[in-house]
Order: structure tokens, then sequence, then C-alpha cells
């Protein structure tokens, strides 16, 4: 049964609390959302598995720590979680990364796909879904199918994301309970619009200063 983890590290719910107020602008809310997506990448990266590798130092021959298991692809929902690729790929350079283009109808919600692009190897690889805000759940859901439909499996992937309501974390959690949400912060519910309360408004368009 995938879980849901809030991650409480202080630095991440200070940067949280930056992005939140409305007085933050652009260049600022670009650039805490990258530093917090770097902070999660290294908390979503601790279970990942090591093997023994012998080494040679300057002195002598050794055995130590490598990475093994699956190679990783970062999955950014566009438009927002395109904001969360760059701290995910500080942390883990050598991941693929492939798009997911959802965009919500402001009336009912509805997520409506307008493209997909992925590695190749989709099956065989550990996945994180990166996307800034679970509100409805609509997107998540949405993401991950496409994914699915294409052949990923749905244990190996992760959601990722900044602010999560209740409503989202229980449809996504309703319909793939193996996949693990990771979130900085589980705020309080949704208003009648779909947003998130409190909240940080439309993370797409304080991204990209296009509201
Ligand atoms: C936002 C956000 C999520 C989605 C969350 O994207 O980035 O993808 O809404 O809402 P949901 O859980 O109710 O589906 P939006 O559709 O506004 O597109 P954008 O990222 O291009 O602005
Ligand atoms: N999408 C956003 O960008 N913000 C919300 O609060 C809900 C959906």
């Amino acid at each position: 049964m995938g879980q849901v983890t809030v991650m409480d590290h202080p630095l991440i719910q200070h940067k949280l609390t930056i992005i939140r107020q409305t007085t933050t602008g652009t260049k600022d809310f670009r650039e805490v959302v990258s530093e917090i997506a770097m902070l999660m990448a290294y908390e979503v990266t601790r279970d990942m598995p090591l093997e023994d590798v012998v080494i040679e130092t300057p002195l002598v021959k050794s055995v130590q720590k490598q990475l093994s298991g699956k190679k990783v692809a970062i999955i950014p929902i566009l438009r927002a979680g395109l904001g969360m690729v760059d701290g995910f790929l500080a942390m883990l350079p050598a991941a693929k990364v492939g798009h997911v283009g959802l965009y919500r109808d402001e009336e009912t919600f509805e997520p409506h796909e307008y493209f997909v692009k992925l590695p190749a190897d989709i099956a065989e690889r550990q996945l994180f879904v990166v996307d800034p805000m679970l509100a409805t759940g609509g997107s998540a859901v949405a993401a991950i199918e496409a994914l699915v439909r294409r052949g990923a499996k749905s244990d190996n992937i992760k959601f990722i994301c900044l602010v999560a309501a209740p409503e989202g974390v229980k449809v996504l959690k309703d319909t793939y309970p193996e996949v693990e949400i990771i979130t900085a912060a589980l705020d309080e519910r949704l208003n009648e619009q779909g947003y998130i309360l409190p909240g940080l408004g439309d993370a797409g368009d304080r991204l990209f200063g296009t509201k």
C-alpha cells in the first residue's frame, strides 16, 4: 500500500512559506521551487539500493558502495512540474526526463492530455512524477494512466508534489494505492474553484508569470 509522506524538514517548510506568499514574484518563486525540489529529491532517494564495488584509492584496494537497481526517470506534469525538474536533476544528473502535458478544465477540473513524450525504456525505470500541486487528483491520476498505458509499472512510480489537498490524496490513493505520495505540505481543503487552501495559488501561472 502506497503511503503519504509529508516532508517536514525545516528548510523545506521555510521555503514553502516563501512561495505561498503573494508578495513572492516569479523569479523568487521559480528559484525557491527549484530549491525545494532539490531537497525533496535528496529525501525521496533515501531508499535507493546500493551494491558493493571494489575500487582502488591512491593507497589501497577497497570495497565501497555505489547505486544499484533501476535507472531513474523524472516525469514533470506540464507546465508546473517543469519547475521541479532542475532541482531533481541536480541530485540525479544522469536521470532521463519524460514529459506529460495536461491542463485542467477551469470549470469541470477534468484534466486534458495534450503531449506525452517518454524515455523508450520507461518500463524498466524508477519514475518520479513531479507536479507542485495535487488538488482534485485528476491530473496526477491522468498522468499515471498515461505512463501505465505506455508500459510503465505503477509500483515503480513515486508522486512528488509541494502542496497536496486531502481530496487529491484520497483520489490518488484510491486509484493507485501502490504509488507512494510525497508532499511538502498537506493543506486543509479545496475551494469551490478547485484551488488548494491555503495553497499557493496557480503554480503554473506563478512559475511562468502568465497571470
Ligand atoms: C495545475 C497543477 C496540476 C493540476 C492539479 O496544472 O500543476 O497539474 O493543476 O490539479 P488537479 O489535482 O485538480 O488535477 P494546470 O492544469 O493549472 O496546468 P498548468 O500547470 O499548465 O498551469
Ligand atoms: N492547480 C494549481 O496550480 N493550484 C491549485 O491550488 C490547484 C490546482
